[in-house]
């Protein structure tokens, strides 16, 4: 059963539509924090502790903003303390992997981000990740179809999850979702959780036939109140 988080730098939004109580997590990076922090993101700390109260129980994923190892777990000492529901973000290459490792025999959570294809989420859960996070519409963009991609990254991790000499479950984050019609394919291939930008979730709610129809319902409710009166 696919799980759905919030993937944003905004925390209005987070606010806003955790409300709907179908969100089990919320994604930012750095570029996010950027374009949607609004003044807030000028003191990254402070963002980042209203970040994770407005969250309250759900994890936020927040990424490191360095490349190197003794930066990455430097930085994400320092995230880990701001709440229990942070995740490191991590990037995918060596360094970041022996991070992962690292901060994982801490029992640090971290999201292994920026994967193009189901080897590297397999080696993120190798690491110890608690999540594997793989970029739908960048996979596109190279010409590749992401979904037989993402099926495939699931059942590495299925397999991975099911094998009893790994102590922690890695789950499938599938972000970089562009449109409407990419929610639908992630959903589609198996992913175990998709992060949804705030811009497509009032869309994924809304259809003009369900308005046209309540509408209709309601209004021959209201024509026969009438008439009775
Ligand atoms: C989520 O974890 C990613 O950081 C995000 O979805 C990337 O999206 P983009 O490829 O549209 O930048």
């Amino acid at each position: 059963m696919v799980k759905f988080f919030i993937d944003t730098g905004d925390i209005s939004k987070v606010e806003e539509y955790k409300k709907l109580g179908i969100f089990d997590g919320v994604t930012t990076n750095p570029m996010l924090v950027t374009k949607e922090g609004g003044d807030m993101r000028k003191d990254f700390k402070e963002f980042n502790l209203k970040m994770l109260n407005v969250a309250g129980d759900i994890p936020v994923s927040i990424e490191v903003t360095c490349n190197d190892y003794d930066g990455m777990v430097k930085e994400a000492h320092e995230l880990a303390r701001l709440g229990k529901n942070v995740v490191i973000k991590i990037p995918m290459h060596k360094d970041g992997i022996i991070a992962c490792k690292t901060l994982t025999d801490e029992g640090i959570k971290v999201n292994v981000t920026a994967c193009m294809n189901a080897r590297q989420c397999l080696i993120a859960a190798s690491a110890g990740a608690t999540y594997a996070s793989i970029f739908f519409a960048r996979v596109y963009d190279m010409g590749y179809d992401p979904v037989p991609i993402i099926r495939e990254a699931v059942t590495f991790l299925d397999e991975h999850n099911a094998n009893k000499r790994f102590d922690r479950r890695t789950d499938l984050i599938v972000g970089s979702l562009r449109s409407l019609y990419d929610i639908d394919q992630a959903i589609r291939s198996g992913a175990h959780i998709l992060t949804v930008p705030y811009r497509f979730i009032d869309g994924m709610i809304y259809h003009v036939r369900t308005e046209e129809t309540i509408n209709e319902f309601l209004k021959n409710w209201q024509d026969d109140r009438k008439i009775k009166n």
